[in-house]
């Protein structure tokens, strides 16, 4: 049995499906079993919350691997993960982290910061870990939705690139890591095929969509001054200022073949992901 953590979610969701899909038991931890109501009925719920060590000790029992992701900056829930892990016997957890865990300086960077707080403290677990580090998700493209419906995406990243990625292919990895032998100790760098500014994700949206959309380059500190002025948390709206500085400044780019290595199959586009997804923005 597989447990899986965030099966209501980009990732966790595909990764619960195609689990299912190709044989296995799966076990999902959930936080409302009723918002797990659009997965496959053969998959397993297990009523919890990673902020609960007592659910979170529940769901473990039994698995051989699981798959772990987290919000926020905190570890908390992963020294509770590992904790359970390790006093039910499961050897092996595949960690979502993020391609910002390598990005350097931490500092300037809590937010991959706490990814790479999250890797040692699984590493130090005694547990086969593998950490998978994605570049930015193709699905972030739905915070634009109500901008493209609107007529014009306002932006903060310039000229900065980044190797966007389809959840489904980060799924796919998880999967292989989980079920195969030779991943634990391991980490992957794991990106779409293409960098891509945001103005060209737009226009590929827009082409897709048949719907005109312009586009609005400002500053990140111009772009969390609204998000404020909008109710978002001060600090979040920091700390994503300081993310959207790193990607402005071009210094999350690269393109790896991880996915295509470890899965066999190349990363899908974003183009690919817009085309399934064009109903979203429509
Ligand atoms: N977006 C990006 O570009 C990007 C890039 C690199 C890494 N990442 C990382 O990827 C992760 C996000 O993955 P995602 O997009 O699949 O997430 P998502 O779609 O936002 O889903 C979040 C999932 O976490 C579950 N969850 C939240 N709090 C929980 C708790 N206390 N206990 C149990 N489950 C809880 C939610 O379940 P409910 O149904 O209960 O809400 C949901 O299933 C984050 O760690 C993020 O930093 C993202």
């Amino acid at each position: 049995m597989y447990l899986v953590t965030g099966a209501t979610g980009h990732v966790g969701g595909p990764v619960a499906r195609q689990l299912h899909e190709q044989g296995h038991r799966v076990r999902a931890l959930v936080r409302d079993p009723s918002r797990a109501a659009g997965l496959p009925a053969g998959i397993e719920l297990a009523a919890g919350d990673l902020n609960d060590p007592a659910t979170v000790a529940k769901a473990v029992t039994g698995a051989e691997a699981i798959f772990l992701m987290q919000l926020g900056t905190e570890t908390e829930q992963t020294t509770t993960m590992a904790a359970a892990a390790r006093d039910a016997g499961v050897p092996r957890i595949v960690l979502l982290s993020s391609a910002g865990a390598r990005l350097l300086p931490l500092d300037a960077n809590p937010m991959g910061a706490a990814f790479a707080a999250r890797e040692q403290i699984l590493r130090q677990s005694g547990l086969g870990v593998t950490c998978l580090r994605p570049s930015a998700f193709a699905s972030n493209a739905l915070a634009w939705r109500d901008a493209i419906l609107a007529g014009t995406v306002t932006d903060p990243t310039g000229d900065g690139v980044l190797a966007v990625m389809d959840p489904d292919d980060i799924a796919r990895v998880a999967v292989a890591a989980l079920t195969q032998h030779g991943h634990a100790g391991k980490g992957y760098l794991l990106t779409g095929p293409q960098a891509l500014t945001a103005r060209r994700q737009v226009q590929v949206i827009a082409e897709v969509t048949g719907r005109p959309v312009a586009f609005q380059d400002v500053t990140p500190h111009e772009f969390a001054e609204a998000a404020i002025r909008q109710g978002t948390p001060p600090e979040q709206a920091r700390l994503m200022e300081r993310l959207n500085e790193v990607f402005r400044a071009r210094r999350s780019v690269s393109i790896t073949d991880d996915v295509q290595n470890i899965t066999g199959t190349p990363p899908a586009t974003f183009r690919d992901w817009c085309e399934r997804h064009a109903d979203a923005f429509r």
